[in-house]
This record gives C-alpha cells, structure tokens and sequence, in this order.
C-alpha cells in the first residue's frame, strides 16, 4: 500500500499480511502489438534488523518456487537495538552494509525491512459493510478511535479479513488494520539507506513469518497454527485460523533473558554467557551449572506466552491449538522446545523456512539447517516484490 508523502519518497508501507504469489503478481506493463507484456516484479533483499543480528537473504523465482542466491548474518553490538528502537544508527547500518558486501551474489539494491514491538499495532476491527473504495476514503478516521497515537504520527494499512458480504452476514465487516509509527519506519530505512541500499516495503516481524510458513508448508483451511519467532529481545507470535491471522503478539523477552540471567548468576561477562547458554565450554563455569538457571527463565517466559494464549482464547471462536511452529534463535535454548510441547499440550515443530525454497549447500557454502532457525522473517521478508502494496 502506497501511503503518499509519508516517507517522502518511494517508500511504500507495506505493512499487510498478504503477498500474491508471484505468477499472479505480475503487472502488465505496457501493450506491444496489441499483445500485453507482462514485466516481472522486481525482488527485493529481505532484511531482517533484528536487535542480535541482522539477516540478509536474496530469493530468485526458480520453477514454481524460489531459491537461495544469497545469505548472509552479521552481529549487531549488544545496546545498538533497544526494545525495537535504534539506538546506535551507525553500528547498525554498518552491520546491513558489512553483510550486504562481504558478499557478492547479493545484487539487488532495494531492501525489505520489518518493524515489530511497540512500534507496530495490529487489531481487528468491526466496521460496517462497505466498499473497497469507501473503506479506502474511510480508514483513516475510523482507525483514530483504535490507535492509541496521534494518527499523523502513524502509517496505516489495512487488509479485509471478511467483507461481510456471505450467506450468515451481518451488515459488518471484519478488517485487520496495522499502524507503524513514522518515527520507527524513518529510523529503520535511514540505516538501510545509510548503507547505501534503497529501502521500499516495511513490513512486520509477525507477518513475514506467515509469508515465510505459507510458501513452505501452506494453509490449512481447518487448523490453528502458532507460529512462535524467539528472538534475542522479543518472541512474535502470529496464530493462524487456516488462511488468516486471527491474534499476534510481541512477547518481550527472548535470549537476552537467558544471557543476562547467567551473567548474574555465574559472576560472568555477557560474552561468556552468551556462549555458555548455548552449551559452548567457558572459563569459570560450567554447562550443568548453566541448566537449572535456563529452565528456570523458561519458566518464566511460558508463563508469558500463556498470558498470550489465554488472552487468544478469551478473543477467539474457538480455543484451540492443533500445533506450534517454532523458530528464532533463542528456540535452541536447551529444553525450550520439550517444556513448551509439555506446557501447551500441542505438537511443536521447527520451522525450517527452506522446506520449499531450494537451498544448494555447495553454490551458498553453508548447510541450510545451522542457519534456519534465525531465517525464517528474512525469507519472509524477501518474497516481497518492489510495488508489491
Ligand atoms: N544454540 C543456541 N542456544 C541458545 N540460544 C541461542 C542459540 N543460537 C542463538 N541463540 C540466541 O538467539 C538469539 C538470536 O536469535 P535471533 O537472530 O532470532 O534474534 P534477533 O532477530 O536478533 O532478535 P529480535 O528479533 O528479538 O530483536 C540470541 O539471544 C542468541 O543468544
Ligand atoms: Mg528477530
């Protein structure tokens, strides 16, 4: 969706849920002997700024599906990213540069980021049934009563999840609105642009995490799926009800919980933590003494994501789970996926955003299972095309 003169520039807000397939997204683009040529839209470099690492990847269409050109990771220093804010512009755009040119397959110029946290509101809305072009004219000010901000200091975007118009309608309509904050949008394509790229859709976190899981596993119209994104400072939750997202969340805790509860209780630097959490041997420490003090701030972190599954089930039709996709970094915590599946009563699955795209370790040099857990709202972020709304 085009949000004139938000960013101004080329920036679109492309803040939805949904992203055409590819074959039907082509646009015609001009008439040539009264044949229609069709041009094929133009990919993007998916970016996914996230507060430990940013994660680059370049898709191709390959067939009926895409493949891996390019990957890449680089650290983010601890305190650039606070909380989804940028606090250090120049180390962060000094990581999306370093990873974009250390290697060479990456071609592509303009770039898909991701917003996620507070700086995102997602909310279902009831309104009455109306036209596309009448929501159009109307969104603005029907969004003022749901947004907790001045709405001159948010992007909008929408998306109708019912349009009210079926056999059991009753006179409304269901619409899924998204508002970004201005000020995290410019933050996030200033680094971007700072690095010498062209950033032209922010989305969100939850959102390429669904584009992700629908190209490789795609929807079940009679399942509820959790798609569980476990990051360094946030986990984003996106349930889906068979084709739609009924209920995201950003749970604010993630790996840095972990670090931090190591550091203080092992007398440790954050470096050494950080490895020791991850089952790396350390001076001054060892592993078993690591692994009461990870389950203990599991605990804690499934008692937030119970807050999130009770507050779905009081919202939702219906209060059940069939399963749980699991991915993010800190989803390898020791022990995070056997409580969780324990906790939750429901089957959890690693998401392994490669199932469907073709990856060819001996061209990218690299195994697609080391890297898959922290790829999935990169891959996400990279099936966007440049004008896609
Ligand atoms: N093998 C492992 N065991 C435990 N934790 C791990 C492991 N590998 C990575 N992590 C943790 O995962 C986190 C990084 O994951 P990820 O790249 O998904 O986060 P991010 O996108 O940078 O963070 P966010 O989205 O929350 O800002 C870090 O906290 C890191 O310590
Ligand atoms: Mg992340």
């Amino acid at each position: 969706m085009r949000i004139p003169g938000s960013f101004g520039g080329d920036v679109q807000a492309g803040l939805l849920a949904h992203r055409l397939p590819l074959g039907r997204n082509r646009t015609p683009d001009s008439q040539c002997e009264g044949k229609t040529v069709l041009r094929k839209p133009k990919s993007v470099v998916g970016l996914d700024i996230g507060s430990s690492a940013v994660k680059a990847i370049e898709l191709k269409p390959a067939g009926k599906g895409h493949r891996v050109v390019a990957f890449g990771s680089e650290p983010i220093p601890p305190n650039a990213i606070v909380d989804g804010a940028i606090i250090d512009a120049g180390a962060v755009s000094d990581a999306i540069r370093r990873v974009l040119e250390s290697n060479r397959a990456f071609k592509t110029k303009e770039a898909c980021a991701s917003l996620s946290g507070n700086a995102v509101i997602v909310k279902k809305i009831t309104l009455p049934v109306m036209t596309e072009a009448e929501l159009a004219d109307s969104i603005h000010w029907e969004a003022e009563q749901y947004i907790p901000f001045d709405i001159q200091d948010v992007n909008l975007d929408y998306q109708v999840l019912d349009p009210g118009t079926g056999p059991d309608a009753r006179g409304s309509m269901e619409v899924l609105l998204v508002a970004a904050k201005k000020e995290k949008i410019a933050d996030y394509t200033g680094v971007i642009a700072q690095a010498g790229r062209t950033p032209v859709i922010v989305d969100v976190d939850a959102f390429a995490l669904q584009n992700a899981y629908e190209i490789n596993y795609g929807l079940d119209p009679n399942k509820v799926v959790v798609l569980m994104n476990a990051g360094a400072s946030a986990i984003n939750i996106n349930i889906l009800q068979g084709e739609q997202s009924v209920f995201t969340r950003d749970v604010s805790m993630g790996g840095n919980a972990y670090t931090e509860a190591v550091q203080k209780e092992l007398d440790l630097p954050f470096e050494a933590a950080e490895q020791l959490k991850k089952g790396i041997p350390v001076d001054g420490a060892t592993y078993e003494e690591a692994q009461p003090i990870l389950r203990a701030v599991t605990e804690n972190v499934l008692l937030e994501i119970q807050k999130t599954f009770d507050f779905f089930k009081a919202t939702a039709a219906s209060d059940q789970i069939d399963h749980i996709v699991l991915s993010g970094g800190a989803s390898k915590v020791d022990g995070f996926h056997a409580m969780l599946q324990e906790r939750f009563s429901a089957p959890v699955e690693d998401f392994d955003p490669f199932k469907a795209v073709t990856w060819d370790s001996r061209k990218l040099g690299a195994d697609s299972g080391s890297i898959g857990a922290t790829a999935a709202v990169a891959v996400g972020l990279a099936l966007r095309r440049v004008g896609d709304r």
